[in-house]
């Protein structure tokens, strides 16, 4: 019998790149059954992925997720798809699920088709500084339907490219007959293991305002995150992958899916400013801080928002006090009942702003917005 074949995007990616690596070298009896089809948007990209991968995987070189006919053609001929690429292009992530659709037309025996998606916690965000305060809010992905709804109250109210991408997902795999599952993932941690981009974006983004400045800020007091590694972000996609593939039903009774399919990949949760205490420490153990020009001691400041706004997310002010003022605190257990067992806890996240620091040094953070969010014109972060 030929080998399924998944289709990924995002193999140039933190968490994309993560994931194809860590699929292909899985020695896992389903995943090694297993061929991938990546679409990258440079001949170099595919070059490289194709010389490290060998023929576990072929890239497909496309012009991007803002070309629907493109993507809803390709999309056609698969049963599995992981966009993992950029949670942000809701013409690329409706396209997917449209191909998806059609694929499937006429076959009427045949399981639907899955889409996995990838989002993130600002779409989840209180606004304490612009909007109503929610510092006790948690969200649970027990109870997804509420986030769903929730969301598209918001939507009505206040677009969000994340988040509106993440509710067409969910919406439109409803009225088609497709399944979809959206991880909403909180801050992504720990070096990735792709071939390309392998850093993720808060902690270097906090750590570099800590040595810039030689103080951390604040917005409020309540601005937090839930964190997960990257590795196991990916594992979190590998075991749905597994679930879909081992199961007779391919998985539709076991994963919640579309309006219930918004699932948190979560391991532990911080205050902001117990981020920023963590970057203080690590900065000052190094010896980096204090500096002649920076404060003696430890200090975490109270920042305006346009401020932070103008500095870290390229003005947009909503995206700044969604992520860097507001209350986005999720409690994941679904992924864990349906057997994800994440290996990084309290040890490699404290671990982390070391390593941070020594990346640093070691020059391996060219980084910018710019790709996370994809090429829309718009810049943010998770
Ligand atoms: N990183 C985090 O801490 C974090 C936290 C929460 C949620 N998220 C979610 O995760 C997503 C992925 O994050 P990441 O850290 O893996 O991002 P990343 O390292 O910047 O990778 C983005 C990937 O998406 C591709 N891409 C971007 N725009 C594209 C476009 N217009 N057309 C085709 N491909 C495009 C990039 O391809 P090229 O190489 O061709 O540009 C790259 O492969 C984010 O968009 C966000 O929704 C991330």
């Amino acid at each position: 019998m030929a080998s399924e074949r998944i289709l990924l995007t995002g193999a140039t990616g933190y968490v994309g790149g993560t994931l194809l690596d860590r699929l292909v070298k899985s020695h896992d009896a389903t995943i090694l059954k297993l061929k991938f089809d990546v679409l990258v948007r440079t001949k170099e990209a595919a070059a490289k992925l194709e010389a490290a991968y060998g023929d576990r995987i072929k890239a497909i070189q496309w012009p991007g997720l803002t070309d629907a006919e493109f993507i809803e053609k390709t999309a056609a001929n698969y049963n599995l798809i992981a966009n993992v690429g950029s949670g942000f292009i809701e013409v690329g992530a409706r396209a997917f699920v449209k191909g998806l659709a059609k694929g499937k037309e006429g076959k009427h025996d045949a399981p639907a088709p899955w889409i996995l998606n990838i989002s993130g916690c600002t779409n989840l965000a209180d606004k304490p500084l612009t909007g109503t305060p929610y510092p006790d809010r948690v969200w649970e992905d027990a109870k997804s339907r509420e986030v769903y709804d929730w969301e598209v109250e918001q939507e009505a109210l206040t677009p969000y490219p994340q988040r509106s991408t993440e509710v067409a997902v969910l919406t439109l795999a409803d009225e088609l007959g497709i399944n979809a599952v959206s991880l909403n993932t909180p801050l992504i941690f720990g070096e990735g293991s792709g071939l390309f981009n392998r850093q993720g974006i808060i902690i270097p983004v906090l750590m570099r305002y800590t040595l810039m400045h030689g103080f951390g800020f604040k917005l409020t007091e309540t601005a937090n995150f839930d964190w997960v590694h990257v590795e196991d972000l990916a594992d979190s996609y590998i075991l749905l992958i597994k679930r879909i593939l081992e199961s007779e039903d391919r998985g539709v009774s076991a994963i919640p899916h579309n309006k219930d399919g918004i699932l948190f990949p979560t391991v532990g949760r911080a205050l902001q400013i117990e981020i920023f205490q963590r970057c203080l420490d690590a900065a000052f153990e190094a010896g980096l801080l204090p500096r002649e020009d920076t404060p003696k001691e430890k200090e975490i400041r109270n920042v305006p928002l346009q401020e932070i706004a103008d500095e870290i997310t390229a003005g947009l002010l909503d995206m700044a006090e969604q992520g860097w003022g507001g209350n986005k605190a999720q409690t994941g257990t679904v992924l864990k009942k349906l057997g994800w067992v994440p290996k990084h806890t309290q040890e490699s996240w404290a671990q982390d702003f070391k390593d941070e620091l020594i990346a640093l040094k070691e020059g391996r953070r060219p980084w910018t917005l710019d790709s996370c969010i994809g090429d829309t014109g718009k810049k943010a972060e998770a």
